[in-house]
């Protein structure tokens, strides 16, 4: 194919620059050899001798416009964006190009409105008169009187400038056809998304070099890695959740696996998928008619109805009906047989270690088949699984394999089994990307890391010794705190344990028995935080615990949130909610096997398939990732905008810094899905009794 060049002219800010880059991009998906000139780019090299006189301009844009023809002689699509401020200079440079290679671009854009954009602060200057003969203001724009297309970027956004580029590009350039807009859409319907996730996988682990990962590996060489910042507090639910929403925990309402429900009643209850009160991504693309496969996600139980199947994920109840959508899933499965498929390990405690890893391995080898099954079975436009696997891997062997870990073994027979664990999940990852096609785009993902647990503070013992926290009666052993042990009528503060503390306090008029004054609360509290940073009571054990406000963390605080969340020395001990312990701090592994705690890194990587196969090493390492920017990318990946209430940032894929899917706009809006059937069916009695053991023996309470 012969050259061709679009010359972008226009004022600084109409917008050239993104325009012809977007464009670039949509060509060098599409295989074609395309090149981006930029006016700024030239300046600081080839024409650093040239100002912004009239004749300097002129000599600026002849060299540019012969660039353009060189490179447009060896085939190239040329996207050239420079102001060409005058007609003359404009005529020139048409005239270095044959008259079927070369078209003109105005982006007409009003001076007020590039004015306001000022992306690189230049208008600003140019009025305080620190930068003489600028465009606009000191210096003519000429209204181009030739354009073979104008484009007012004020008036449309950037997806309706692609698009109008496109076709005008298809008409004027027949040869263009096959990458067209047309063609893009096609393209965009076609893309999947495929989530794979790992809850707890470490970045220590997974980009560690030394670990054979080949498939993790190829994937973050071929796309974007890096960790992922998790939510606060770092627990699966509501990171999944977060990550499924777009929502941060205060938005949700949700700060643990148990939430009190309202002010009412001072006891929490374990959460479920109907307590979700926002559209999960699956929720929003399925009003775009995308297929969703949705497997073992965190906080999907009890599963509702959707287009396409679910099974529910921790914490679940498999034998209730509603574990999977459609109830029927898992019979109709030839890969189960007569195996059950598994959803957790149970009686994760009792289990000896030879025991457990055998039951973790059978464990993913059932989740794995069921999700290659479920692959090949239905057409699908998003999938996602989440193995739970190695977070209750490291909660029983993190001790054995950390060195660093105060009670590790040298010599422990279970010093490999993590890495060995993760060579397998690596293994069963390569399988699922055999599935996939190039125009899937897979995420990796852990909901928050690991670390080495090195004991506990009870943080309730620690609230009676300074009298903030009083029972009815002092427990003889050590006991579960609850509501009916408390003595209200006495009790300022109380705390509920697991991986962090959440401090609760009781405020009159709004608990049922509150007792510090509400004109008190922000006084009382701010020293409460004091007193929790240090915590010199510990006698000698050394803490330096983060204490914050959920206001402090939170777009906004929903439902009923702690007034304190702790992380004990910096996450290296974990929060003990017992009392009857005669101590303040537990040394070692807590509650016989955990020697994990969970850290605020997991992991991120993103790769576009069609990257990966054709050998495109993008290798882009990202340190800013979270949990909040999940939704966004999965929306630009489809071409979808994403609903303007969700506030994380889209993680630029692929092989340039491209906007590929140019943020086209879809033909429908996103809809908000409403929850509203599943409304309050949460978990019945014996439901919340499995569950709460369960997250005992996981050491989440
Ligand atoms: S042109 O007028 O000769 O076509 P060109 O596109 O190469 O200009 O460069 C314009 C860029 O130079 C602007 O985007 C801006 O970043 C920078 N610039 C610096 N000084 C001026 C100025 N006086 N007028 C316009 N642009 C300027």
């Amino acid at each position: 194919m012969s050259g061709k060049t679009i010359w972008f002219t226009g004022l600084s800010g109409s917008g050239k620059s993104t325009l012809g880059n977007a464009l670039k991009a949509i060509f060098d998906e599409r295989g074609y050899p395309a090149v981006f000139l930029d006016g700024d780019v030239l300046r600081s090299g080839l024409n650093r001798d040239l100002g912004f006189s009239p004749l300097d301009r002129a000599e600026n844009i002849r060299r540019a416009g012969e660039v353009a023809k060189m490179l447009n002689d060896l085939g190239n699509i040329i996207f050239a964006a420079f102001i060409t401020p005058l007609e003359s200079i404009r005529t020139a440079v048409r005239s270095i190009f044959k008259p079927e290679e070369f078209v003109e671009v105005y982006l007409h854009c009003p001076l007020s409105v590039c004015e306001a954009r000022d992306p690189k602060g230049l208008y600003a200057n140019a009025r305080k008169g620190l930068i003489p003969e600028f465009t606009g203001i000191s210096s003519p724009f000429q209204i181009p009187e030739h354009a073979d297309l104008i484009i007012d970027t004020d008036r449309y956004s950037l997806g309706q400038s692609v698009e109008m580029a496109l076709d005008f590009l298809e008409n004027r350039f027949p040869e263009f056809r096959n990458v067209t807009h047309k063609k893009l859409k096609r393209h965009l319907r076609q893309r999947k998304v495929a989530v794979i996730g790992l809850d707890c996988a470490p970045p220590s682990i997974i980009f560690d070099e030394s670990i054979d990962l080949p498939n993790l590996r190829s994937l973050a060489r071929h796309g974007v890695w890096g960790p992922l910042r998790s939510t606060d507090p770092p627990i699966t639910v509501p990171a999944w959740t977060t990550i499924t929403t777009g929502r941060d925990p205060g938005e949700l309402g949700l700060y643990g696996f148990r939430n009190r429900l309202n002010r009412d009643r001072y006891s929490l209850v374990t959460v479920n998928s109907t307590h979700v009160r926002f559209p999960r991504v699956w929720d929003h693309l399925e009003t775009h008619g995308k297929r969703c496969v949705l497997i073992g996600i965190p906080q999907t139980f009890p599963a509702g109805s959707h287009s396409g199947v679910t099974i529910s994920g921790f914490p679940a109840v498999e034998d209730a009906p509603d574990f999977t959508f459609p109830t029927d899933l898992l019979n109709g499965l030839p890969c189960l047989g007569n195996a059950g498929y598994v959803a957790d390990i149970k009686d994760f405690r009792a289990l000896q270690k030879d025991s457990l890893l055998s039951a973790l391995y059978s464990m993913v080898d059932v989740r794995f088949k069921v999700a290659r099954e479920l692959l090949l079975k239905d057409p699908w436009d998003f999938f996602m699984m989440v193995e739970i696997a190695p977070d209750r891997l490291q909660h029983a062997f993190w001790g054995d394999y950390d060195r660093s870990h105060p009670s590790a073994e040298p010599d422990s027979r279970w010093k490999k089994v993590i890495p060995d664990f993760y060579k397998y999940l690596d293994l069963k990852i390569g399988e699922i990307l055999g599935l996939l096609d190039d125009e899937t785009t897979v995420i990796a993902i852990s909901d928050h890391g690991a670390k080495s647990s090195t004991g506990g503070v009870c943080v309730n013992e620690w609230l009676i010794k300074k009298g903030l926290l009083t029972l009815n009666e002092s427990p003889r052993q050590e006991t579960r705190l609850t509501e009916e042990m408390i003595d209200w009528d006495k009790t300022y503060v109380w705390s509920e344990g697991g991986y962090y503390a959440r401090i609760f306090m009781n405020v009159q008029g709004r608990e049922p028995r509150g007792i510090i004054k509400s004109r008190d609360y922000e006084a009382f509290r701010d020293n409460l935080r004091d007193q929790l940073v240090s915590m010199p009571e510990l006698n000698g054990e050394r803490s330096t615990n983060v204490v914050l406000k959920p206001e402090e963390l939170y777009r906004t605080v929903n439902g009923v949130a702690p007034d304190l969340i702790v992380y004990l020395d910096g996450l290296n001990k974990r929060s003990i909610g017992n009392v009857g312990l005669n101590s303040l701090v537990v040394k070692g592994n807590v509650g016989g096997l955990d020697s994990c705690n969970h850290d605020h890194d997991g992991i991120f990587i993103a790769t576009r398939l069609h990257d990966l196969r054709r050998g495109l090493k993008v290798n882009r390492n990202i340190s800013l990732a979270s949990c909040t920017d999940v939704v966004p990318t999965i929306f630009s990946e489809y071409g979808f905008k994403c609903p303007e209430d969700i506030r994380g940032n889209v993680i630029t894929l692929g092989a340039e810094d491209v906007i590929m899917t140019a943020n086209l706009e879809v033909e429908k809006p996103v809809l908000v899905v409403s929850n509203s059937n599943r409304e309050g069916r949460g978990f019945t009695k014996e439901e919340e009794e499995i569950v709460k053991k369960r997250l005992v023996d996981l050491g989440y309470i």
